[in-house]
């Protein structure tokens, strides 16, 4: 069982990130083999500065390996460093319906608020699709979002093979990520880089306490019974702490007499020691940059001796590389 995901470095990692995404492909890096990957050929659709863009890579891998991954347990590489991955695009592409990227929401979105749609963008999906195919992945995990990228991937699977032979290409399945569906944000809605209101993993105790402080709430006064159930302040809280203590701030909401102020700052301490051990690693390791190149290094080296093996039997198929021809 191969599972696989990818993470696209165009910022820093944010708290829906990590219970949206992170948190749960740590969580399958045991029982599975995992290869999980930093996506900067597909960033390269938003970020157009080459030295925000090596530096967005070098902090993806970073939080990853600090949060928890593991590369005894999984392999972690760079997008960029496995090239087969644009080769079998191509190929794929060939097989492609221009109408099935056409209905794909986020090249929809993206030209509805008036970005403007290059053919990367356009093709965002196959580049996708050449990720999770080249290495014969059985399961990917991913958030409800991408759903759709995953359902375009099987497709391009099945038409593939149906034009080459049944066998050419091996068909995925999602698994859709569900616990910490939604993460809100300082403003209540979805937290989100787009949206200007996440709370970085690895965020300047200063700063995170700032933004914790300007959390939207009601403006209830103090004295006032509140309702936790509707609350982002509380939804955070959850996020960060044992059952127990969700109860016991539960009762304090719903008994009058405790101000937003007081339920913010058992975030801010809550999250504080919830990543604390992360942030020392994540010290530990900005302090040894050497180590964790050569973790994507070999990362990439396990990852490219599948890749070849697929992209070998791919290429096969559709009648591309050397073979003896009768020359007459
Ligand atoms: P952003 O919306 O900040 O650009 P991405 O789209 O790069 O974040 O998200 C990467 C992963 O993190 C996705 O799999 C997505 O499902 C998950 N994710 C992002 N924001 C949230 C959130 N607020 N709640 C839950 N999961 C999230
Ligand atoms: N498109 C995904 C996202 O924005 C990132 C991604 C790229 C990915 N290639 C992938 C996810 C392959 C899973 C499998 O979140």
């Amino acid at each position: 069982m191969r599972v696989l995901s990818g993470i696209q470095p165009t910022g820093r990692f944010h708290w829906g990130n990590y219970f949206g995404a992170i948190q749960q492909y740590i969580a399958l890096q045991g029982n599975e083999q995992s290869f999980y990957f930093i996506a900067d050929l597909h960033a390269l659709t938003t970020v157009r500065d080459p030295e925000e863009l090596k530096q967005n890579v070098a902090d993806a891998a970073l939080d990853l390996l600090a949060l928890g991954l593991d590369p005894k347990l999984a392999t972690l590489f760079r997008q960029s460093d496995v090239p087969e991955v644009t080769e079998l695009m191509w190929l794929l592409m060939t097989v492609t319906q221009f109408s099935l990227l056409e209905k794909c929401t986020s090249y929809k979105d993206k030209v509805a608020k008036g970005i403007a749609a290059d053919a990367g963008l356009f093709t965002y999906p196959v580049l996708m699709a050449a990720d999770i195919l080249l290495y014969d992945t059985d399961v990917v995990p991913v958030g409800a979002d991408q759903i759709q990228h995953l359902e375009v991937t099987r497709d391009i699977a099945q038409r593939f093979n149906h034009t080459y032979g049944a066998d050419s290409i091996h068909l995925p399945t999602a698994r859709v990520l569900t616990v910490g569906a939604k993460v809100p944000g300082t403003d209540g809605e979805k937290m989100s880089k787009s949206y200007g209101n996440t709370i970085e993993i690895f965020e300047s105790e200063k700063s995170m306490r700032k933004k914790i402080m300007s959390i939207k709430t009601d403006s209830l006064p103090m004295e006032a019974a509140k309702d936790p159930e509707t609350c982002s302040v509380f939804a955070l809280y959850q996020l960060f702490a044992q059952p127990e203590q969700q109860a016991a701030l539960a009762t304090r909401y719903r008994a009058g007499g405790m101000g937003y102020g007081d339920a913010k700052q058992a975030v801010f301490d809550a999250a504080l020691s919830y990543f604390q051990a992360a942030r020392i690693r994540r010290t530990e390791l900005v302090a040894d940059p050497g180590s964790v190149e050569a973790i994507l290094q070999a990362g990439a080296k396990r990852a490219r001796t599948k890749a070849q093996e697929v992209l070998r039997r791919v290429r096969k198929a559709c009648g591309l590389g050397a073979s003896v021809m009768s020359i007459s």
